[in-house]
């Protein structure tokens, strides 16, 4: 992340001694933090707390703010490329919802011009409540993004959604807007900006991704598979939850936190994630990022195939998978923007070019998965793609696979306005 100013604002609610951690993660991370704690968030972590862990001065109240002839609120609120508000409290989220500005980090939201993150935290039933879902809804149609909360026990000794999603995660999201910011300087980019007044140019379209590779078992312990980290699927749903799609992602067999803000579904097998794909049309755009095997075991053995002691080995029949991306293409629910994913060995180019037409996909991002195993795309954390399109080729440098989600978001949200202008 590029050292980023971010002004956090701190609620009352007893998730609020994380809000520490998260000053700590951001700047570590390089960035500078502006804390502003509020009369119900000093009951749970003071203020000497995170001045001394952000090094800055924090705000608690509109009167402590020097200089208030030159406005010093609304010049706080305007310093900061990002607010986070954390814990969003179901009383702070309604504030924000309706416009009031009664205390000091109130006052700051109704006057920042930056865009703001909201982290809600509190017991299942406030989250559930009709109320706050209403005030949800309105704040992420007025351009806020809003983090969904974590499922499990809580303080109160209930059991649901409302926990504060860990720090890390926090942090993570943070990152995802400092990502999708910074390309604004790449020349990769185009428009629209995700820092600026532009920040969530999916808001409102529905995503499908696939990511990771299938498992197609053999028996009970034995499967065929390939070496998909589903890195790449997981940083393209990311970009699209923080550009504020809504995000569906079907995922494969991996080892991975799901990205804030994304409804995910595990799959094992090519058939599953087929018939998961087919529940989640319709969908605005779709991206098969996932490494799906194109053969499974013809019959899959109800118990382990032993040695019979012969030296003889077991035949292994493959019968054919199907084809998600084709059979997307093809459907009466096929997405407006259609996306594969091609991983080649040799003439990278041309066979994406093939496989573009053959499947029926608007794009193919073509990446080179030749490469000794575990020192290929596949894994690795870089990914070097081309970007094929009916208007000709586009080859990206090599850059992390955040970065090439970004900058694939970014094209999406351009032609998504094309589009519907
Ligand atoms: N794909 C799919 N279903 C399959 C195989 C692939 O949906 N059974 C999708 C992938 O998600 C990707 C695109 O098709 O978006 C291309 O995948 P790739 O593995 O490169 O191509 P294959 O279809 O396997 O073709 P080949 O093995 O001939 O390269």
């Amino acid at each position: 992340m590029n050292p980023r100013r971010i002004l956090l604002i701190v609620g009352g609610g007893i998730a609020a001694y994380k809000a520490c951690e998260l000053v700590r993660l951001i700047r570590k991370g390089g960035g500078e933090v502006t804390c502003v704690v509020t009369e119900g968030g000093q009951h749970f972590v003071t203020p000497m707390t995170l001045a001394a862990l952000s090094e800055k001065p924090v705000h608690t109240t509109l009167w402590d703010l020097k200089n208030e002839a030159e406005m010093g609120h609304i010049q706080l609120s305007r310093e900061a490329d990002l607010v986070v508000v954390c814990p969003a409290t179901a009383d702070l989220m309604a504030k924000m919802a309706a416009g009031i500005a009664d205390d000091l980090a109130t006052t700051l939201l109704l006057a920042t011009n930056k865009p703001v993150m909201a982290v809600p935290a509190m017991n299942v039933r406030m989250w559930e409540h009709p109320a706050t879902r209403r005030n949800v809804a309105r704040l992420r149609d007025d351009g806020v993004t809003v983090l969904e909360p974590d499922e499990g026990p809580m303080a109160c000794g209930e059991y649901g959604a409302g926990r504060l999603p860990e720090p890390e995660a926090i942090w993570q999201a943070i990152t995802r807007f400092g990502s999708a910011g910074g390309l604004a300087a790449n020349p990769l980019a185009g428009q629209p900006d995700f820092a600026g007044e532009n920040h969530r140019p999916l808001h409102g379209r529905h995503v499908l991704v696939t990511a990771g590779p299938t498992h197609e078992p053999i028996d009970p312990v034995r499967y065929i598979a390939n070496r998909s980290s589903g890195k790449q699927g997981f940083a393209i749903a990311a970009a699209a939850a923080a550009a504020g799609a809504q995000v569906t992602l079907i995922a494969g067999p991996v080892h991975l936190e799901t990205p804030p803000g994304v409804d995910r579904f595990d799959v094992e097998s090519a058939v599953e994630m087929l018939d998961a794909v087919e529940s989640a049309l319709p969908t605005d755009i779709a991206i098969m990022v996932a490494a799906v095997a194109d053969w499974r075991a013809a019959e899959c053995a109800g118990q382990k195939i032993k040695k019979d002691g012969s030296g003889e080995v077991p035949p292994l029949s493959l019968a054919l998978n199907p084809d998600i991306l084709a059979s997307v293409a093809a459907s009466p629910a096929r997405p407006r923007l259609l996306i594969g994913f091609a991983a080649e060995t040799d003439d990278v180019v041309s066979h994406a070019q093939a496989k573009r037409l053959r499947k029926g996909a608007d794009w193919i991002v073509a990446n080179d998965v030749s490469g000794p195993p575990g020192n290929s795309v596949m894994g690795g954390d870089d990914n070097a793609v081309h970007l094929v399109t009916p208007d000709g080729v586009e080859d990206w440098p090599a850059m992390p696979k955040d970065r090439v989600a970004a900058a694939l978001v970014e094209r999406i949200a351009a032609h998504c306005m094309k589009d519907d202008a």
